[in-house]
Formats: C-alpha cells, sequence, structure tokens
C-alpha cells in the first residue's frame, strides 16, 4: 500500500479548497467584484411619461443589459418616479414588462429607444424561448405586478446562458427590447376596471391596428394600448410625471459548471394541435394569453364562485424543473401544474398587498409564490402531457385575465456526466 506523502503539493491543495470555500460562502454577501461570482447590474428603462388614466405600452430597443457570456441568475424591476421613489401600483398599475432576445446585424443603426417596431425586419431577428406558443408569450425575463416580491433566482449550478458567441450568427450582435406596459390610475372612476382593460372605460371600439373590436371584447390588452386613455373622474387633476423601469440583473461569468435551463412558458389559453405526421400536421399552439372570467350566479356563497381554467400541453424535451411560476392578476386564487400520473409539478400563488406602500398595495397582486424544487426531484419525461390549472375567484366577473406558468428546465440531454460531476464538486464546497 502507498504512504500518503503530505508534499507541499498537498497542503497547497489544501489551500485552494479552503479558498474556494470561502469564496463559496462570502457568495451571501451578492455584489462581490473582480470574481467569478454573483454580479449585480442594476440598469433604468428609457423614461415614460403618464397622467392621470394614460397608459404606455412601448418597446426599447437595445436596452442596458449585462455583456458577454455569462448565465443570469436572476432578474427584477419595479417603477420609480424621477427621484427614485417606487411607485405604488394603485398610482401607476405595471400590467407587464417583457424583456425579449434579439440579434441585431452589425452596423445598422437602430435607434436606441424606439416606440414602434418601424425599422426593417431584415435587420434584427427575436431569439424566443424555449416554446412552447407559436406568437408572442417568447419572452426571457416578464413579470406584471408581482414584481418587487417574486422570487426569481436560478439556483446553483444552473443559469440562463445568454451572450455564447456560438450562438449568435456571422456579421450580428446580441441585443435586448424591453416592452413595458404601465397605466396611470390616479384619480380614475374605476381603478381595477381600468387594471383590466374594460374598453367601455376606455372608450375603445377598434384596437391599435384599426380593427373594429368584436361586441363580445369587454376588456383586454386591445384595449389599453399605448396612448389610449382610461376615464378619470369629473374634476380630477394630476400632475403628468416621468416614471422608468429600474431593473436589477445579477449574474456571473460563464463557465463549464453551470448547467444551462430553457425557458418554457406555459398559457392556460394554449390551443394545441397535436402533431400528426400521417397528415402532415405539425404541433401547432394557438396562445390567447388573455381570457375572461364571468361572475358567477347570484345566489352561490362567495366562496363557492371559482373559475377553472385548464389546458393540457407537452414540452418538446425532457428535463427536471429547476424553478416554476405562475402569472396572475387579481382575482387569481392559485395556478398549479400537473404531470400526466396526476403529481404535482409546481403550485404558485397569488400574494395580496394589505396596505398602501408600495410592494404592499391592497387588492393587487404585489407576489407570486415560487417552485424551487431539490434538483433532481422533479422530472417531466419526454413526450409527458402537463395539465396546467389556473383559479380565478368569479365572485366579481373580469376581463383580460393570464394564467401562464414561467418554467426553468435543464434539458436531461446536455451533458449530464460533466456536470454531475460538478455538481458533486459544488456540493462538497456547500456542506
Ligand atoms: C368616445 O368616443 C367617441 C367616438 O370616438 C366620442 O364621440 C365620445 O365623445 C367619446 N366619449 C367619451 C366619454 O369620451
Ligand atoms: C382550483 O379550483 C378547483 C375547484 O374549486 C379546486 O378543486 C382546485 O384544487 C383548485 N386548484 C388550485 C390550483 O387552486
Amino acid at each position: 500500500m502507498e504512504k500518503m506523502v503530505r508534499t507541499p503539493y498537498w497542503w497547497l491543495s489544501c489551500l485552494a479548497i479552503l479558498l474556494l470555500i470561502t469564496k463559496v460562502k462570502s457568495s451571501e454577501q451578492p455584489q462581490l467584484s473582480n470574481e467569478n461570482w454573483e454580479k449585480t447590474a442594476v440598469f433604468l428603462s428609457p423614461k415614460f411619461v403618464l397622467e392621470p388614466g394614460s397608459v404606455s405600452n412601448k418597446d426599447y430597443y437595445n436596452i442596458d443589459f449585462p455583456r458577454g457570456h455569462i448565465a443570469i441568475k436572476s432578474f427584477n424591476g419595479e417603477v420609480i418616479d424621477e427621484t427614485g421613489n417606487p411607485v405604488p401600483l394603485h398610482e401607476t398599475y405595471l400590467h407587464h414588462w417583457v424583456v425579449l432576445r434579439y440579434h441585431q446585424r452589425k452596423g445598422v443603426d437602430i435607434p436606441k429607444h424606439h416606440g414602434n417596431r418601424v425599422f426593417d425586419k431584415s435587420d434584427y431577428f427575436f431569439v424566443r424561448n424555449s416554446g412552447v406558443c407559436d406568437h408572442g408569450l417568447s419572452y426571457y425575463f416578464g413579470i406584471g405586478s408581482e414584481t418587487r416580491k417574486m422570487a426569481t433566482h436560478v439556483p446553483d449550478p444552473y443559469g440562463i446562458e445568454i451572450g455564447n458567441h456560438a450562438e449568435i450568427p456571422d456579421g450580428y450582435e446580441e441585443k435586448w427590447m424591453l416592452n413595458v406596459h404601465a397605466i396611470d390610475t390616479r384619480g380614475v372612476l374605476d381603478r381595477l376596471g381600468c387594471t383590466e382593460c374594460r374598453c367601455d372605460l376606455y372608450n375603445v371600439t377598434v384596437d391599435e391596428h384599426g380593427h373594429v373590436l368584436p361586441s363580445d371584447y369587454y376588456g383586454g390588452l386591445r384595449c389599453c394600448y399605448d396612448e389610449t386613455k382610461c376615464m378619470v373622474k369629473e374634476g380630477f387633476h394630476g400632475v403628468k410625471r416621468s416614471l422608468y423601469v429600474r431593473y436589477t440583473v445579477k449574474y456571473i461569468d460563464w463557465d463549464a459548471s453551470i448547467v444551462p435551463v430553457k425557458i418554457y412558458v406555459l398559457d392556460v389559453t394554449d390551443v394545441w394541435t397535436r402533431p400528426d405526421e400521417s397528415r402532415g400536421v405539425r404541433s401547432r399552439h394557438y396562445c390567447r394569453v388573455e381570457y375572461d372570467v364571468e361572475s358567477c350566479d347570484i345566489g352561490v356563497a362567495n366562496d363557492d364562485c371559482i373559475h377553472t381554467k385548464r389546458v393540457s400541453v407537452s414540452l418538446p424535451t425532457s428535463g427536471h424543473v429547476i424553478y416554476g411560476v405562475a402569472h396572475q392578476h387579481a382575482g387569481g386564487t392559485g395556478s398549479t401544474l400537473y404531470g400526466e400520473d396526476g403529481r404535482v409539478i409546481c403550485s404558485s400563488n397569488p400574494v395580496y398587498g394589505e396596505g398602501n406602500e408600495a410592494g404592499n398595495e391592497a387588492g393587487y397582486v404585489v407576489g407570486m409564490s415560487t417552485c424551487y424544487p431539490s434538483p433532481g426531484t422533479v422530472k417531466i419525461s419526454d413526450g409527458e402531457l402537463l395539465t396546467l390549472v389556473s383559479n380565478y375567484s368569479s365572485a366579481h366577473g373580469h376581463t383580460g385575465v393570464m394564467g401562464l406558468f414561467y418554467l426553468l428546465v435543464a434539458d436531461s440531454s446536455t451533458n449530464t456526466a460533466l456536470h454531475s460531476l460538478t455538481y458533486v464538486r459544488f456540493l462538497f464546497l456547500m456542506s
């Protein structure tokens, strides 16, 4: 048997491991710089101006964003005013913000802040998430009023990989677009109605593209587009003000020990046409994004007035669920994603505010609970039929509600041998 000799090399190794442990431990305090540990970047969106009742829904191309080959670890944002103070939802309702990835031809001058998509489509193309809707919901990051109290961090050793040169076509560069949809509800006749984009309150019968809305379209995004106005109380005066979305991105430099995750966004309104190779039919997902909740019959106890909507879809790949969260509007009472055998993959519930201050506004969804299954415990199999259920209280009717589910999945087909090895190393360091 070989005798264990403690050479200088052995001692050096011990020191190296110790140093690594301290590095991992100190990561509990964020904002360490000059190390491959988590970095925090805080940016401001372009300014948008709102007055009582008005709506801003603009796309901002080429926003400030961390550069290089990195792994995003979290992404949050909130609306602030010109002095940097958070603005509460009952003043400015943040319907949503979404962040989209795109590749732009080098040397093409696209205005940094552009309100509308009017430039040449051949100069850029969006790089969507992993699915599953055919149109829309292709964002990387996106949240609404819940943004202040919703965890978005991606647990180690996982990360959302961006800026990988191998994925960017020659002659192109990677950029990011931010869409912010905000509604100023100071002094409006009906706060909830304005946030639910009720067409009568906006006096809108024709959508943004000039199409006459169907007579049974009572509310939703087609009635609260950019520059529309929700009815304000007679005689109410409020100042115009300049606002920003302040967004915080946490990230680490890419290295081989990070396991990339895929982003999926499921939608309870999805109408899925299953593929049928014999008839040459490919898989199609028609996602309407929004739906309405009819109020329940008078006489039914309020607690029993629950509107349930469900859909079954499957993902194009299998893998382990790393993170899950639903997106619901006010009135939402929870959403669950089930596996084909009925097991719960993730349940996510709205958190309602109880006060007046930003982050705790009574009656608003100020957060969503999230799922962080311990790695390897929640697996979605190849072709597994998932069922998404979205519940709303129907004690009152609602228009333009949503039932989305955002999932981060570690693909089973990635190089798991290498990753599990580094993961073991990681566990060892954490213990
Ligand atoms: C609603 O729109 C119509 C036509 O665009 C206009 O004539 C009417 O005055 C508007 N009503 C209100 C209350 O603004
Ligand atoms: C949705 O509502 C149904 C019917 O009330 C209930 O059985 C189910 O547990 C609810 N699910 C969630 C996710 O809240």
